[in-house]
């Protein structure tokens, strides 16, 4: 059994969402408002983050014909790899140093997307994942919720309607996306005290005004404090 590794600083925020959900938007907003606050903070995503993690953000979600079929459980493992590496390389060091991190989808994209979209088995994924992520947790996780139809929709006005443009993995049915999106509500439903569930389809200022107020209270109950203006880190 893993034993959590004790963590006293930092603050260790993750952003999670259906496809179209618009949380990159609302998780930079985010670091841009910490970073005006003064406090210390940097942003990174998942797939990605690390030379790793992007080179296998580009194999997954690239529609090259020459990968093949990678299967829901390869996906899971590379996914739960390069989260070991990133936790090991960024964001665990991140925190060590006192920063504040913000990252763009995290464990519970792999529930959601391999556990619910792909109906690989959940639990078996999350044993995996806490070995991967050895024991770390986020202190709050902010569900940007959209309903499926809505985000692809989403997605397909910025590709100015060509499904072609579509990531490989937005491209998967609508039944897929609709799994993905119930397993959010139910991660959500697990720890309410952890989750901040949000409508997507509210206006952006809201949206972000709400997360705002959310992280000012994790930060005050934490005792974090700005340290000045900083350059921040976008990945
Ligand atoms: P996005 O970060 O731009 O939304 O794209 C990442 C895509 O990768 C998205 O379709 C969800 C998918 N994904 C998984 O399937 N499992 C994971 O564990 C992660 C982090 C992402």
């Amino acid at each position: 059994m893993i034993r959590p590794k004790k963590r006293q600083t930092g603050l260790f925020l993750t952003f999670e969402g259906p496809d179209g959900s618009g949380k990159t938007t609302q998780s930079q907003k985010l670091l841009g408002r910490l970073l005006e606050a003064g406090y210390d903070a940097v942003w990174t995503r998942e797939p990605g983050g690390t030379r790793l993690g992007e080179v296998l953000r580009e194999l997954m979600l690239d529609n090259d014909p020459e990968l093949g079929e990678v299967s829901p459980r390869v996906e899971a493992m590379l996914l739960s790899a390069a989260r070991a590496h990133h936790i090991d390389d960024l964001i665990r060091p991140s925190l060590d140093a006192g920063k504040i991190v913000v990252c763009d989808r995290f464990v519970d994209s792999t529930i959601a997307y391999q556990g619910g979209g792909s109906k690989l088995d959940i639990d078996a994924l999350r044993r995996i994942n806490h070995f991967a992520a050895s024991g770390l947790v986020p202190d709050l996780v902010v569900l940007v919720d959209i309903p499926a139809a809505d985000g692809i929709a989403r997605r397909l006005r910025l590709v100015a309607g060509d499904p072609e443009a579509l990531s490989r993995m937005e491209k998967r049915g609508l039944g897929f996306h609709n799994r993905v999106r119930r397993q959010f509500l139910n991660s959500a439903a697990r720890a309410p005290n952890r989750w901040l569930s949000l409508d997507g389809r509210e206006p952006e200022q809201t949206l972000s005004d709400t997360i705002w107020r959310r992280v000012e209270e994790e930060l005050q109950a934490r005792s974090v404090e700005p340290v000045g203006t900083q350059p921040g880190r976008l990945f």
